[in-house]
């Protein structure tokens, strides 16, 4: 028998405000031709003055409980995958604990930008089936609408805010590829490359700062890098290509989404899309497309499920897990 982290509930929150492609042609030499043709984005949703990468976990932290039809102070522990967090410290993960109302337990936060909800389904795995928790809500939510420099058109029509949460529980299992849960998961990062993509400021230097980024070198490392992880993570578990029902990747752009899977020799049928309507939320976008792919009725328990994702760092990972 062997232990496994199974996906118990799943949920998402976006905020009201939602920004159309056009909006960005009133300020900056853009066409919303231009986003759609070159990343997918359609449209994408930023949070109210004054509202929290906490406010918006707390509220998919729920929606993940509810799903589970569990409540908070039945669950062990939060693992928040975020780059945007409220505050320096304390984590964004004990404001959800504190606004859940859970009073025992633990909750930290894990930063790896957009490969944050792969690193973060990575720990909460790794702590189930240590039995250091049982059942874990982990979160990836973000804020990235605060770091934009609003007049640099290469970045900032392409990012969005939101979040999205999985409730994971133990269960003991035969050990097989056909088990629940989460099977394989494989983690890279290398920080040679970190000008690729960063934040030109953080708390040593004072400042707060604003993303930049190269983006077509970070394109190229993702086409190359990102079929690879999700292959090492499948074989990692015995599993191959052929046996996944579901790709559901970082949203970042959807040129890279189509590599990715025609690299995996996997059909866009096989996919779940939501770039155009969120753009790139960074850690929030794999929980926010699992969300969205159970609503639309596409991910079905004993599904097979690869994530993949890459973001600054280099960070980059996959998790294969069965729905
Ligand atoms: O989530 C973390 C990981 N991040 C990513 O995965 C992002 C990866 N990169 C990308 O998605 C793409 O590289 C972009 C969507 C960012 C850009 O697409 P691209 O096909 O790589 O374009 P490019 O950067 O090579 O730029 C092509 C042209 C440039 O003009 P010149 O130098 O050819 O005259 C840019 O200045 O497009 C120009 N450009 C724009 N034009 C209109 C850049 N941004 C814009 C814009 N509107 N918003």
């Amino acid at each position: 028998m062997t232990g496994r982290a199974v996906v118990k509930g799943v949920g998402h929150y976006l905020p009201a405000r939602v920004v159309p492609n056009s909006e960005f042609e009133k300020t900056l030499d853009t066409t919303d031709e231009w986003i759609r043709s070159r990343s997918g984005i359609e449209r994408r949703h930023f949070a109210a003055e004054g509202e929290t990468t906490s406010d918006l976990a707390t509220k998919a932290a729920q929606a993940a409980l509810d799903d589970a039809g569990l409540r908070a102070d039945q669950i062990d522990a939060i693992v928040l995958a975020t780059s945007t967090a409220d505050l320096t410290f304390p984590s964004a993960a004990t404001m959800v604990q504190a606004r859940l109302g859970m009073t025992s337990g633990y909750a930290f936060d894990v930063q790896a930008v957009c490969a944050g909800f792969v690193y973060a389904l990575s720990n909460a795995n790794a702590l189930i089936v240590s039995g250091q928790a049982k059942r874990i809500l982990v979160i990836g939510a973000e804020t990235f609408s605060r770091i934009m420099d609003w007049t640099d058109r290469s970045t900032c029509v392409l990012f969005g805010d939101g979040a999205g949460a999985l409730v994971l529980e133990a269960e003991e299992s035969a050990g097989t590829p056909q088990d629940r849960g989460i099977l394989a998961v494989d983690l890279n990062s290398d920080g040679r490359y970190r000008d690729l993509l960063y934040v030109d400021g953080g708390v040593s230097t004072h400042t707060t700062g604003y993303l930049r980024m190269q983006g077509n070198q970070v394109f190229r490392h993702a086409v190359e890098k990102l079929a690879q992880t999700a292959e090492t993570a499948l074989e990692k578990a015995g599993l191959h290509s052929a046996d996944v029902d579901w790709i559901v990747p970082h949203q970042a752009n959807i040129r890279i989404i189509q590599g990715t899977a025609k690299k995996m020799g996997l059909p866009m049928e096989k996919v779940v899309v939501t770039v155009q309507d969120h753009g790139n939320t960074s850690a929030a976008s794999i929980p926010l497309a699992l969300s969205v792919g159970k609503q639309r009725g596409q991910i079905q328990r004993g599904d097979l499920v690869v994530t993949e994702a890459i973001g600054g760092g280099l960070a980059w990972g996959a998790v294969v897990l069965r729905w």
